[in-house]
């Protein structure tokens, strides 16, 4: 079983200069889709599941399909890791379910609604990683606020997201705060705010420095260059899927994401873990709305869903491709948990 810690999937990562996409899951179709494309590049995975994950195929199914995948693709490295963990509870209850790397996202109070103070933030993900390192497991935790710096707005998805307007501060991790949170708390990944945020509506115009900060990337590395930067909200929201949507009955909005060659500059910045979960989204609503344009007649779900899981998988291979992360799973010596421990001591 090639289980291993988000912790040492990235320490590789940095050592090679690579950046993993760490890609939402929520179905057997997106778990196989990536785990497709991690097989044809040879790439290590991270498979991510939030709340909205769990709540929609429940806990039990989660972690057999993972196992299914890990038992189907013996020789790929798999990070099992949970996105934005609300409370130390949460975040508990995933390392005792088998999640090799846990989030607590302390930016949001327990609701995943209100913006907490930096104490708070620092006591939470603090608990979490006495917690989390005590058996290996590693630990990712956020600071700033994820938001539109167009806007203001964080806009809710998938059940997390600031409620209100944000000012900028909120909306950008400041480096000096940076280095005393990764002091005080030991996180191993940490997740910055440069003006992404979730969902398909990041930008209405080709994102530039003013509203995605890039270049805030170096100035946090270098301040916390033991700790791997993590990316929320990354997908690039490729036209051509807005244009298959639109073309078989979807209606979107104009909208942009990240270009890939933003991310690809935030990797030589200092990025690590690049999230992306719009992205298999609308590739696979467009994938089966297209199929069940093409063949009204149709009426086995199966073919839509391998339409869905196709498109899924080649978008995963070309972020893997993008990142660099072509070729490292057989460069993995997958290291089990209980060794990681000693890293921390
Ligand atoms: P996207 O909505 O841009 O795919 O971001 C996903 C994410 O950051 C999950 O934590």
């Amino acid at each position: 079983m090639a289980f291993i810690s988000l912790r040492q999937l990235l320490d590789h990562a940095a050592e090679f200069n690579y950046g993993v996409p760490a890609f939402n899951i929520n179905n057997l179709e997106q778990i196989q889709a990536i785990m497709e494309a991690a097989e044809k590049t040879r790439s290590p995975v991270i498979l991510q599941a939030s709340a909205g994950a769990r709540k929609y195929a429940g806990e039990p199914y989660l972690r057999h399909m993972v196992l299914a995948a890990v038992e189907t693709h013996p020789h790929i490295p798999v990070v099992l890791h949970q996105d934005h963990g609300a409370s130390p509870a949460v975040c508990t209850q995933s390392i005792r379910s088998g999640f090799t790397s846990v989030m607590m996202d302390g930016s949001l109070r327990e609701d995943a609604k209100t913006p907490a103070s930096y104490d708070y933030n620092v006591d939470v993900t603090h608990k979490v990683c006495e917690i989390a390192h005590a058996i290996g497991v590693s630990v990712e935790g956020e600071l700033g606020c994820l938001g539109s710096l167009e806007s203001g707005q964080a806009g809710e998805e998938d059940g997390v997201g600031a409620e209100g307007v944000l000012t900028h501060d909120m909306m950008l991790t400041d480096p000096a705060q940076a280095k005393d949170f990764v002091a005080r708390t030991g996180v191993d990944a940490l997740a910055i705010a440069i003006g992404t945020s979730h969902g398909a509506y990041k930008f209405t115009r080709e994102p530039s420095g003013d509203i995605l900060d890039i270049d805030r990337i170096a100035a946090i590395h270098e301040a916390v260059p033991n700790t791997h930067l993590v990316m929320h909200g990354s997908s690039s929201v490729p036209q051509e899927w807005l244009a298959i949507i639109r073309e078989h009955g979807g209606d979107l909005r104009e909208t942009f994401g990240v270009p890939v060659e933003e991310i690809q500059r935030g990797i030589r910045s200092g990025v690590r873990k690049v999230n992306i979960d719009t992205d298999i989204r609308l590739a696979m609503t467009g994938a089966m709305r297209r199929s069940f344009a093409k063949d009204p007649s149709e009426f086995d779900p199966r073919k839509a869903l391998i339409a869905a899981k196709n498109a899924a998988r080649d978008l995963c291979a070309q972020r893997f491709e993008a990142f660099g992360c072509s070729g490292h799973a057989d460069r993995i010596k997958p290291v089990p948990l209980e060794l990681m421990v000693k890293r921390y001591h």
